[in-house]
């Protein structure tokens, strides 16, 4: 048994000082197994305790995982210096201290971004050794072409000379202009550049899984949701391209499309 201060439990679980954990808990908003605790310095066991903060559970894990559907115009960033962030789309109760995206997408990008304070889950996840595979879905300026598929398959070459690994490519659904891109890598604004090297344009781009893990459908643009084990499992497993465009062509193309992107 694990036994630990409950505002210590919730300042390294959360963003909140134990100054204003002790302010919450006099306020009545803190609940340890369903009852109001009074008392921030109340001893816990941090692993059975049942803790909820102005009503939101705080896990046990010591560390938080969030999928973000992130909107356009964030930054992934932690400074604010190229413009405002993704971590302010994260509530105050389910964000921590040394919170960081874990991936880049584009300012103008939309779609699945972990966010993390689990430095070594990041680095493994981000590690070219592990080539985790990533799906986008792209609204073209210029309608598909089959001979992407051939193109992308053998590695392109970009338009500086770098060189892709091979990726996959399919037209999707609803429209002629719309299509997934799967990769197992992430150069600067790769997707944009590889269809730049085919001579077309990238005008929407959205990120629609990390490993197995899908963008859930209920998820809007700009909401994010905390990760449950099974999911941060589902970061390091793979699918497979065609089944996944079968399966999701349909929501995705209709997401982008209703969205009016
Ligand atoms: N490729 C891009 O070009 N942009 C992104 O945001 C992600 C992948």
């Amino acid at each position: 048994m694990a036994q630990i201060r409950l505002d210590k439990f919730i300042s390294e679980r959360t963003e909140y000082t134990r100054s204003q954990i002790k302010e919450l808990a006099a306020k009545g908003r803190i609940r340890l197994n369903g009852e109001v605790v009074k008392k921030s310095d109340t001893k816990i066991d941090s692993e059975s305790a049942k803790v909820e903060v102005c009503g939101q559970r705080i896990g046990s894990s010591r560390y938080k995982y969030i999928l973000l559907n992130k909107p356009q115009d964030y930054v992934c960033s932690t400074d604010g210096k190229d413009g405002e962030t993704v971590l302010k789309l994260i509530p105050p109760e389910i964000r921590t201290k040394g919170m960081f995206p874990a991936g880049r997408l584009d300012k103008d990008s939309l779609g699945a971004l972990l966010i993390t304070d689990d430095g070594e889950l990041a680095h493994n996840l981000l590690s070219p050794k592990h080539h985790i595979p990533k799906i986008y879905i792209v609204k073209l300026a210029r309608p598909f072409e089959n001979n992407y598929i051939n193109k992308f398959e053998t590695g392109l070459t970009l338009a500086d000379g770098e060189t892709c690994l091979p990726a996959r490519v399919k037209k999707a659904e609803n429209s002629d202009k719309l299509a997934f891109v799967e990769l197992h890598e992430g150069k600067y604004h790769q997707v944009k550049r590889m269809f730049a090297a085919v001579g077309n344009h990238v005008e929407v781009l959205m990120r629609v899984s990390l490993g197995a893990l899908v963008l859930p459908e209920k998820l809007a643009i700009g909401e994010c949701m905390e990760l449950l084990h099974k999911d941060v499992e589902n970061l390091f497993k793979e699918q497979d391209f065609e089944s996944f465009c079968d399966r999701y062509s349909p929501i995705f193309s209709a997401n982008l499309i209703n969205n009016q992107l």
